[in-house]
């Protein structure tokens, strides 16, 4: 094992204001990446933290500017959140207002989350609707259905979503059909029926491994949650919540955003920590696709180079399916594949935007509804490209990897979302990346060794 040297110590994610990344494409990976805390698990356990009026003491926190807009939806709460290294710490002993700010969580949809939350301590809560994004409506119909039948009095009135308990007593335990397994709606639904009276069941319940992370969490606090990571959750209400220390689970999308990276630039490259129960539907797909991966151990991944890369078919679907936060990476890993490979989206209805960016770097794919046709071609050519939404831009990001000559990517911003430091690891890892603070007009350079650069951020 080749240990990762540390990255720089930057308190929060790098700003992106106008800075694109550089990446000079054909060169292999090589050595170890450390994998970062679960972005998904994090968002939703600052949530979890409001039911808490003790210390919350949150470890393995990836650094991302998403969990920076969570912490400031939680600070506009009255809430003393506080930020060092991977460690957070939360103290919602008071929390002033039951209104988060509409700029906030109209930015985050795991904001809105919160509104299972703050009604359980507070009895009432405002939330501005979280609205669709660049993947899909996103509707939060299933939140709203679940708390109403929990007791709460729920009405939408000029996009904000206006919740309160009548009487202003507790939410009630119910039984809670979920038409599909939404991850948002059962934490949301999860985290009210923490504090309610009685017994909440809810069916059909997400069983992501981040569900099951939040449901952990709230017991270490002394919640009674039972079965998250089934689809059948039992939640026996309790008066409060105590203190806690937690550590978050490892990024499964993180670790597969880089098992691609060793995939496509056929390198051999170790992950830790890992845990490899989460990752079963991307090493599958993966193995089959021709890529040797090796579980070293209870927490490490050892990923060789593929002989050759072969196509397959992938739908996307709720855990512990193969996920749609993977199916962005697995394409651009497609587009070198021998033969014809077809990718059915299932879960959101508009998630193939960066089909038509591959093809500017000389990928083959066409869109069909909600299915892209991918037929491999034998090498990809940078260009200049643009990300779309978070995991769209990790799949350009990894084409631009494997293309030969300069890739330059727009939309850092998403990249930061969502991915702890994505490029700095990446340069750890050998690549030949750069995040420069401008759009240049370089000369096109075949082998990396001499990038023309502008100012670094
Ligand atoms: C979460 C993840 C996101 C991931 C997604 C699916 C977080 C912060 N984000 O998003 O990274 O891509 O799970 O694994 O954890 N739906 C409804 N009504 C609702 C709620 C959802 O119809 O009230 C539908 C959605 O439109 C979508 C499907 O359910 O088609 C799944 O969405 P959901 O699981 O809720 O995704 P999120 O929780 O928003």
């Amino acid at each position: 094992m080749n240990p990762s040297t540390s990255l720089p110590d930057a308190k929060l994610a790098p700003q992106a204001d106008s800075s694109v990344l550089q990446i000079w494409g054909g060169h292999p990976l090589q050595g170890h990446v450390k994998i970062s805390g679960a972005k998904n698990s994090a968002l939703v356990i600052m949530a979890g933290a409001l039911l808490c009026s003790g210390d919350c003491h949150i470890r393995n926190v990836p650094m991302l500017a998403d969990v920076e807009k969570m912490g400031q939806v939680l600070s506009a709460l009255g809430v003393n959140v506080s930020h060092q290294d991977d460690i957070l710490d939360i103290n919602a002993s008071s929390i002033t207002t039951s209104k988060a700010p509409y700029e906030l969580v109209t930015q985050l949809r795991a904001s809105f989350f919160a509104i299972g939350s703050i009604l359980a301590r507070l009895g009432v809560a405002q939330m501005p609707l979280p609205g669709g994004c660049a993947i899909g409506a996103r509707p939060v119909d299933l939140h709203v259905r679940g708390l109403q039948a929990m007791g709460a009095e729920v009405q939408i009135e000029h996009g904000i979503c206006n919740a309160y308990v009548p009487g202003g007593g507790r939410l009630k335990g119910a039984k809670i059909y979920l038409d599909t397994p939404s991850v948002g709606a059962t934490e949301t639904l999860m985290m009210a029926a923490t504090l309610a009276d009685g017994e909440t069941i809810i069916e059909n319940a997400a069983r992501e491994p981040e569900v099951a992370d939040l449901a952990n969490f709230c017991n270490a606090m002394g919640a009674k949650i039972h079965g998250a990571g089934t689809s059948i959750i039992t939640i026996v209400g309790v008066p409060q919540l105590h203190s806690v220390d937690y550590s978050i689970i490892p990024d499964r999308i993180e670790t597969g955003t880089f098992l691609v990276a060793g995939a496509i630039t056929r390198s051999e490259i170790l992950l830790s920590p890992v845990i490899p129960d989460h990752l079963i539907p991307v090493i599958a797909k993966l193995r089959e696709i021709g890529v040797p991966i090796i579980e070293e151990g209870p927490d490490c991944l050892r990923l060789l180079p593929a002989e050759t890369l072969k196509a397959t078919y992938i739908e996307t679907l709720p855990h512990p399916g193969f996920p749609t936060d993977m199916q962005a990476p697995f394409m651009a890993l497609l587009t070198l594949a021998e033969g014809d490979s077809i990718i059915n989206e299932s879960v959101f209805e508009n998630r193939l935007r960066h089909a038509s960016e591959l093809n500017r770097l000389g990928a083959e794919i066409r869109v069909k509804g909600n299915a892209a046709f991918v037929r491999g071609v034998p090498m990809l050519s940078g260009a200049p490209v643009l990300g779309t939404d978070l995991r769209a831009s990790a799949a350009l990001v990894l084409a631009g990897l494997a293309a030969e000559g300069l890739t330059t990517f727009q939309g850092l911003h998403h990249l930061d979302r969502g991915y702890d430091r994505l490029d700095l690891k990446l340069l750890q890892l050998g690549a030949k990346i750069k995040r420069v603070q401008e759009i240049p007009t370089p000369e096109l350079t075949s082998n990396g060794s001499n990038p023309p650069v502008t100012t670094s951020t």
